[in-house]
């Protein structure tokens, strides 16, 4: 055997919790061998340990904490201070996940100097590894006084849920003659030195010739299958939102059965005192 050969580079998902961090370009060398990669929300200690030990190499603590952790029915309630608790939360659960922080709405739209100012403030105070912002030729500045100034930046085009008023609702972005605009937009971000773009609810065949046309990875969630990635909001795939969920989501579990189940049952041995036992108490 030729003791020089080059290694073989460690798949980016499915490697073992350690003090290495997976870092941007790991994620550019994913991109350039054609590897496909999975992000998720998480928004406390545990959940992150968990999913960094399933190996899953990108954290991501959305502003989707306004509705899954802080009940809001929009992201657009939560503020930067309450994020924040969570990011460090994320980073200490985990060793070897990138942790995203996503910035919330009216935390960096003002001007890229806003921007520069909450970003820091994630990077600083929580230990975030790389902010999200969402938007396109409008954010074009910001993301490139935030990537000056040595802050890697994910964007997020599509559903961008903080626009989700001017929208109208939760709908289908990219379609039509809008799909031009969103290429454009993601051409520039990445010339403004994005590092990933989430796109979010756009067409399956649109997702797949912009991330053809991209150096960097894209990040799909309701855009199919043709991403280099897939996010998801962990509470949707595990089962634990209430209610009907996107058309996009998939569910690998009930966590909502379980814990129900868990909860009930130990209610009611409170009540009846079967718990504690003898087995749970101190002598
Ligand atoms: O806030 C969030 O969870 C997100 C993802 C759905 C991309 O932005």
């Amino acid at each position: 055997m030729n003791a020089s050969a080059t290694p073989v580079p460690e798949p980016l998902y499915g490697g073992a919790p350690s003090g290495q961090r997976v870092s941007i370009s790991d994620l550019a060398s994913a991109k350039a061998r054609g590897e496909k990669w999975p992000m998720i929300t998480s928004y406390d200690a545990l959940t992150a340990r968990v999913f960094d030990e399933a190996g899953i190499p990108v954290l991501l603590v959305g502003d989707s904490a306004a509705m899954v952790v802080y009940g809001h029915d929009s992201t657009i309630p939560v503020t930067v201070d309450e994020l924040i608790p969570l990011v460090r939360g994320v980073v200490r659960g985990s060793r070897r996940a990138m942790v995203v922080a996503d910035l919330p709405f009216g935390s960096y739209q003002a001007s890229p100097q806003q921007a520069l100012e909450t970003a820091t403030r994630f990077m600083k105070e929580a230990g975030a590894h790389a902010v999200k912002l969402e938007g396109g030729a409008r954010v074009l500045p910001h993301v490139e006084l935030l990537v000056a100034s040595g802050i890697p930046v994910m964007a997020h085009l599509g559903l961008t849920p903080q626009s989700v008023h001017a929208f109208g609702g939760y709908k289908v972005q990219g379609r039509g003659e809008d799909g031009v605009m969103l290429m454009q937009d993601a051409k520039a971000l990445q010339a403004a030195g994005a590092f990933a773009a989430v796109l979010e609810v756009v067409p399956a065949d649109l997702a797949a010739s912009v991330t053809a046309s991209l150096q960097i990875p894209t990040v799909g969630i309701g855009a199919g299958a043709g991403t280099d990635a897939q996010v998801i909001v962990w509470q949707d795939m595990a089962g634990l939102t209430p209610g009907r969920t996107a058309k996009f989501v998939k569910k690998y579990a009930d966590v909502n059965s379980v814990l129900l189940d868990a909860a009930s049952r130990w209610a009611d041995d409170v009540v009846t005192g079967a718990y504690p036992s003898h087995e749970h108490s101190y002598s």
